[in-house]
């Protein structure tokens, strides 16, 4: 595993579950769309704070395949945000060490969003620093039947699990799965990927999520013993 200059072990994938938004937003009584707006932001400062810990991929869950049940108006935001905003740090990521990637459906995206998303994976396709997976429009259900899907019309009739992993959109087994804002549940994130992932849980609100609560993460993670079905260390 490996150790960087702060003497902790990081995990090489870590993922997270960004809850919180809405309720972060209402304690402040403010509209949940400003929650978005501020959970938005906080993804790119936890990028950053990962890229400098030396975590290798980092893959965050910003909308799931479920998450079009919500009112109009709000999934309306979460459509059109992105853009506004990544778009803003568009030449920050660019001259950024950073590898953007999204993870999810393409299909139902709007056509700016896809040239956006296009355009940072093109753009930091080069670089060396740490992957960050963006999984948007991401549901593990969706994953897996797209996955088959692939398989078949390959002609792979008898897939190993090694096929099952080059079909994913996300190829790396998770190391460490951070949820904020209370809930103990996966919600359809990274089902086969997360099979021996350690899992921790914080109350925090996802835009009140920052660097030092994520070393705490990282620190919890540290203690814990990794068996693998096999005898402890
Ligand atoms: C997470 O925050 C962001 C998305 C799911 C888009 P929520 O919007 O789920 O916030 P809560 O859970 O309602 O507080
Ligand atoms: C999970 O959060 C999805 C994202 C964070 C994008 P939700 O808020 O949608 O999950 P549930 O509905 O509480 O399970
Ligand atoms: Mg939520």
């Amino acid at each position: 595993m490996y150790i960087n200059k702060k003497n902790i072990e990081v995990p090489k994938h870590l993922a997270i579950i960004l809850d919180g938004n809405g309720r972060w937003a209402k304690k402040r009584g403010l509209p949940r769309t400003f929650g978005h707006y501020q959970g938005g932001l906080n993804v790119g400062r936890i990028a950053t704070a990962a890229d400098e810990l030396g975590i290798s991929v980092l893959t965050v869950y910003a909308f799931s395949t479920e998450n079009w049940k919500r009112p109009k108006e709000e999934v309306d935001y979460l459509m059109t945000t992105p853009i506004k905003e990544f778009g803003k740090y568009k030449d920050k990521i660019i001259n950024s060490n950073i590898v953007f990637k999204h993870v999810g459906r393409r299909n139902e995206l709007s056509k700016e969003i896809l040239e956006l998303i296009d355009y940072l994976e093109e753009q930091t396709k080069d670089h060396k620093g740490l992957l960050l997976q963006v999984a948007f429009n991401y549901g593990s259900y969706d994953e897996l039947l797209t996955a088959y899907r692939k398989l078949i019309e390959k002609g792979v009739t008898d897939p190993s699990e090694q096929d099952i992993w080059d079909s994913l959109y996300v190829k790396q087994p998770v190391d460490l799965l951070i949820r904020t804002s209370g809930e103990q549940r996966l919600s359809n994130y990274l089902l086969w990927q997360m099979s021996y992932a350690e899992m921790y849980f914080t109350k925090v609100h996802w835009p009140a999520f920052n660097k030092r609560r994520l070393i705490k993460a990282i620190k919890h993670y540290n203690k814990r013993d990794r068996r693998y079905g096999g005898l402890k260390k």
